[in-house]
């Protein structure tokens, strides 16, 4: 075996991760829970081959260097460190979404390369190894890994970089008939990577303690609201963990927002005061990503549709855990 490919999805964030402990290991400083989404997939090839000198990767089908391809190549050393696979590997990657919208996940890129990258070196891994692999190259692609609802712990303040900690699935893809509706505001790439911006807020922020302190109260809140099914409560919180991780990162002047963001988060809230559950959510960049029910979702998209500075939306639903193709035979 030295050939393998997988499928990882994208996910939201429903408690926000924003910021990471300082020990070694990209530990969260804090605990999150997301939704895997069944649109917005990545698709990974891993190939470990002789004749390769140096590792390539290759995004839609361009070679990708620099500091992108050096998080690839530390993922495949971890690889081959854990299995003894010395060869070099060609990965290549495709996404079903837009990449240069600033929607480019690291979240569903990392949880297909590890899904792959170990099988295509042999290991017969349990999806919490690979989750924990996942995370060291980027903390939400640890959630992707599994489908449905999906939670991801904060690391301990005693942590070091050898300590296991993967994502764990806590409720299926049914457990709630939701919808999500991505409100693509810009095609531009977005200026202020996750990793940089969580930096600064840490750094610079006069609310990063007051956001370290909320965010675990936000996130058991939400949580228990979820085991319950209680859709309102679980949307109110993910707008309200969304809304604090943004003022805290604001205050650093990490300002990922444009107009469309403003217009779309207006929008909702006036569906909201009309009666319809719908809650906004948005990560490090300007989209707007809408909760609903799925009954209220043509609705919704509706109204979505004709907000000015939402350029295209797109929908997706709870999804299932990142997998192995299974080569055609
Ligand atoms: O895992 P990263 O480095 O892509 O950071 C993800 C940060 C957010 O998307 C903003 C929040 C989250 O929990 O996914």
């Amino acid at each position: 075996m030295s050939d393998a490919t997988a499928i990882a999805h994208a996910n939201l964030a429903l408690s926000k991760y924003w910021g990471k402990l300082r020990a070694a290991g990209n530990f969260p400083a804090v605990p999150s829970l997301s939704v895997t989404l069944s649109g917005l997939s990545t698709r990974t090839r891993v190939r470990f081959r002789e004749e390769l000198r140096e590792d390539r990767f290759l995004l839609g089908d361009a070679e990708v260097l620099g500091a992108p391809r050096a998080r690839v190549v530390e993922l495949l050393d971890r690889v081959r460190r854990a299995s003894g696979e010395s060869r070099r590997a060609e990965v290549t990657s495709h996404n079903d979404f837009p990449t240069a919208s600033g929607l480019a996940s690291s979240a569903s890129g990392f949880a297909a390369l590890a899904r792959a990258a170990g099988r295509a070196a042999g290991l017969d891994w349990a999806a919490a190894k690979v989750s924990d692999l996942a995370r060291r190259s980027s903390a939400s692609a640890a959630r992707s890994v599994f489908g449905g609802f999906v939670e991801l712990e904060a690391g301990s303040d005693e942590a070091r970089e050898s300590d296991f900690l993967s994502a764990r699935p806590v409720a299926g893809a049914d457990h709630l008939p939701l919808g999500v509706l991505v409100c693509v505001t810009t095609e531009a790439e977005k200026p202020v990577s996750s990793t940089e911006g969580m930096t600064l807020t840490m750094d610079r922020s006069p609310f990063a303690r007051a956001w370290l302190e909320e965010a675990p109260r936000l996130h058991g809140r939400l949580a228990r609201a979820l085991a319950v099914g209680d859709f309102a409560t679980l949307g109110e919180l993910a707008e309200a963990s969304a809304l604090a991780m943004h003022a805290s990162a604001m205050a650093a002047g990490v300002l990922y927002w444009n107009q469309g963001t403003l217009a779309a988060i207006a929008r909702v809230r006036s569906l909201r005061a009309a009666g319809t559950a719908a809650y906004v959510s948005i990560d490090a960049g300007p989209h707007v990503k809408v909760l609903a029910m799925r009954a209220d979702l043509a609705r919704v998209r509706g109204a979505l549709e004709d907000t000015a500075g939402v350029e295209r939306l797109l929908e997706a639903r709870p999804g299932p855990a990142a997998r192995i193709e299974e080569a055609a035979s």
